[in-house]
């Protein structure tokens, strides 16, 4: 199983693994300035929400050893643009969530500028830890609703990949994979259009041998009609207060589907994925190129100049949610009191 992302002690720089390149060559990529780290966010060299969350927060600690700052003020000013720079995606709430968090630190930090930046760094690294924890605490609160011999359907990539490692979709799996002595099977949904589930969750699950099942999106309604599958279990960019869960784009189709079908839908996410301040007509959906869309692999697959609309997540509201699982806990069929309980607990 994959570690996504890790800062490397000896080198003060950071090795993750390349994500365009997978499932045919594992290659890794060194990062050492927050410039390079933020273009890898955009390119989707590495992607998911924790993983970009904590690739935002070491691009910050890369900014900080960048800066050569000599005074508390001058290294905050860098940081500051650094922050801008490295939020490259508008969706996923974990990367605005992590530089801030890294710009809260070293506003709040004494002494010189040398020593704000170790503590930069000893929080980058502490971010990634803090997600492999949530990850394995979601993995268990999800086993009250996952038995033994259940197939589980997803979309796009929440596994080790979409994480610092384990994954919240991921862990769900793993955790009852262990748990149930390998009594555990999947459904991977292709993912168009840039093919996550294809490309990552199919790789990902075959190399810790889970049964995983490939479909195209188009397949879904007919799988569940068929009683392929006994749960949906999706990932979360951002979850609102309301309940409302922003996600991979067809999220929101397989939510409707497997209402209609009777099928309990989950929604894994760490807490540092909810946002308790924006309203759901607020929400930023990121548009991407249109060529992911008229491209597949590097081949042209519609007339070049085809109008394309191409947003990459779409929003379930809180009604077709079965439960949030998140590290902290469970909310079932959520609604804002529910959530507002969820925080304060
Ligand atoms: O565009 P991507 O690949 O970054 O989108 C990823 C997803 O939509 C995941 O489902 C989500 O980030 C949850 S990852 C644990």
């Amino acid at each position: 199983m994959f570690r996504t992302i890790e800062w490397m002690d000896d080198a003060n720089n950071v090795r993750l693994v390349d994500q365009t390149k997978l499932p045919l060559k594992t290659e890794h990529l060194i990062i050492s300035s927050h410039k390079r780290m933020a273009q890898a966010i955009k390119t989707m060299e590495i992607r998911g929400a924790p993983a970009i969350g904590a690739a935002a927060g070491m691009g910050m600690a890369l900014a900080a050893l960048e800066s050569g700052a000599s005074t508390k003020n001058e290294l905050l000013e860098f940081l500051e643009h650094a922050a801008d720079t490295l939020n490259t995606r508008p969706t996923a709430v974990n990367l605005t969530w992590a530089t801030t968090r890294m710009l809260n630190v070293a506003r709040a930090a004494e002494g010189d500028p040398n020593k704000i930046v170790q503590l930069l760094i000893s929080e980058a690294k502490e971010i990634a830890e803090e997600d492999v924890r949530m990850c394995r605490d979601i993995g268990e609160n999800a086993l009250r609703y996952i038995k033994p011999d259940f197939t589980i359907q997803t979309i796009c990539n929440a596994g080790s990949l979409a994480t610092v490692h384990l994954g919240t979709v991921g862990a769900v799996v793993r955790v009852a994979h262990e748990r149930y002595s390998g009594r555990i099977r999947v459904y991977a949904a292709e993912t168009r259009p840039r093919q996550q589930g294809a490309k990552l969750t199919v790789f990902e699950m075959m190399e810790d041998n889970i049964d995983t099942t490939l479909i195209t999106d188009g397949m879904i309604g007919t799988v569940f009609k068929e009683g392929r599958v006994d749960c949906c279990v999706v990932g979360a960019d951002r979850i609102l207060r309301t309940g409302h869960v922003t996600n991979k784009i067809g999220t929101y189709t397989m939510a409707i589907t497997a209402k209609y079908h009777d099928i309990p839908f989950y929604v894994a996410a760490p807490m540092s994925t909810i946002d308790w301040d924006t309203d759901p007509e607020n929400l930023v959906i990121e548009e991407r190129n249109p060529d992911e869309i008229r491209v597949i692999n590097g081949t042209p697959i519609t007339v070049p100049t085809a109008k394309v609309y191409n947003p990459a997540f779409d929003t379930t509201p809180p009604e077709l949610v079965t439960a949030i699982i998140t590290d902290k806990g469970v909310v079932e069929l959520p609604d804002e009191d529910k959530m507002r309980g969820l925080r304060d607990c």
